[in-house]
């Protein structure tokens, strides 16, 4: 049998980012075209992908009937308008996060690849991790007990933006894997922050979340920090689990801590502490397996929709936060 013929596939963007993307898709793919406003950026890649084409206008790139596939990893504020275009014109999307700054326009989004049958994945990138997956299986598996409540940690010192707020620019990616691990919908959200440096964006965000199922959710969120922290925590009743994205080797830690209510303590609540142990997390990189992923989806592994409707899901509900940090800073 002969092998499958590789998707076509363009990037729009290449600035931080997306030459991350086209080299994992030059590899995976055939990357048919490149495209940045910045002829300079364009420039750049002239000679490192001499098969693919170049150009400033993403319209030009999309004309093209053969190709299958757009990447793009643009500024967010034009990651909506560039979608919805390149679904329009009949192309899979695969989209930084987040897909959208709406809830409507996320959802105006998800609706056109389904009437279309296309492919829409917002890049959530912290969702391939193999240590995030780890931590998935364990909940899943019920190796923690019930989950009681999860919060994430994502500060440091800088990068300080001043178009995008941390809730928007850090939170993102806690959310979708708080949003991932509950696997439900929050019924309450709270946020909480204020803007230091750059009026009307918040530098320092805290997050409260609540979930029906009586799970709580917590992000500490922050550009404004002593500590680089990239840390995510599952209380279990059973076991409690932390990924630690700043470690090198230890991703996961296990912890056999719990509470208990032994018979000869005639109600007493005591705590049991055990092991502490870490399972081996494959090093394979998160942004090759999300490419991989894509492409699956693409030639119809899957479930096409899934993740188009669970970055809605994210969107929407960074949506009820940052209307909940208006109204509370008002
Ligand atoms: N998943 C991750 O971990 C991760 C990490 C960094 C950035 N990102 C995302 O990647 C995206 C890009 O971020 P960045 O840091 O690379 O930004 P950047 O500003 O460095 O690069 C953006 C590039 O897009 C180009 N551009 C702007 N408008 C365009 C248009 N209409 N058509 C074509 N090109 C256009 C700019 O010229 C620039 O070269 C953002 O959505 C960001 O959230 C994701």
């Amino acid at each position: 049998m002969s092998p499958p013929t590789p998707i076509r596939l363009g990037v729009a963007g290449l600035g931080y980012w997306g030459p991350n993307l086209a080299r994992n898709f030059d590899d995976l793919a055939d990357l048919r075209w490149l495209c940045d406003v910045s002829e300079s950026t364009r420039a750049r890649f002239a000679t490192r992908y001499p098969q693919a084409a170049l150009t400033g206008e993403f319209a030009e790139m999309l004309a093209d009937p053969d190709l299958d596939a757009v990447v793009v990893a643009t500024p967010v504020p034009t990651h909506f308008a560039l979608a919805r275009q390149a679904l329009e014109a009949g192309k899979h999307v695969l989209v930084e996060k987040p897909p959208a700054l709406r809830a409507d326009e996320a959802e105006e989004l998800c609706a056109l690849a389904e009437d279309r049958d296309l492919v829409l994945l917002p890049g959530h990138l912290l969702l391939y991790h193999p240590g995030v997956k780890k931590l998935k299986q364990l909940v899943d598996a019920g190796e923690l007990g019930e989950v009681l409540c999860l919060y994430g940690n994502r500060q440091n010192l800088g990068k300080i933006r001043r178009d995008e707020n941390a809730l928007w620019s850090l939170g993102v990616h806690d959310l979708s894997v708080i949003l991932y691990l509950v696997d439900e919908k929050p019924s309450e959200v709270v946020a909480h922050g204020n803007a230091f440096l750059t009026e009307g964006v918040e530098d320092v965000v805290f997050c409260y979340l609540r979930f029906p199922s009586g799970k709580i959710a917590h992000m500490h969120l922050s550009w404004l920090d002593p500590h680089k922290m990239r840390r995510i925590t599952v209380v279990g009743r059973d076991k409690m689990v932390v990924f630690d994205d700043m470690e090198l080797e230890r991703k996961v830690t296990i912890y056999e801590k719990a509470p208990e209510q032994p018979a000869e303590s005639y109600g007493e609540w005591r705590t049991r502490t055990g092991d502490i142990f870490s399972p081996k997390i494959p090093n394979d990189e998160p942004l090759r397996l999300e490419c991989e992923h894509f492409l699956g989806l693409v030639r119809g592994e899957g479930d096409r929709f899934r993740a188009a409707r669970d970055g809605l899901a994210v969107v929407r509900t960074l949506e009820q936060l940052q209307e909940s940090l208006v109204a509370v800073s008002a």
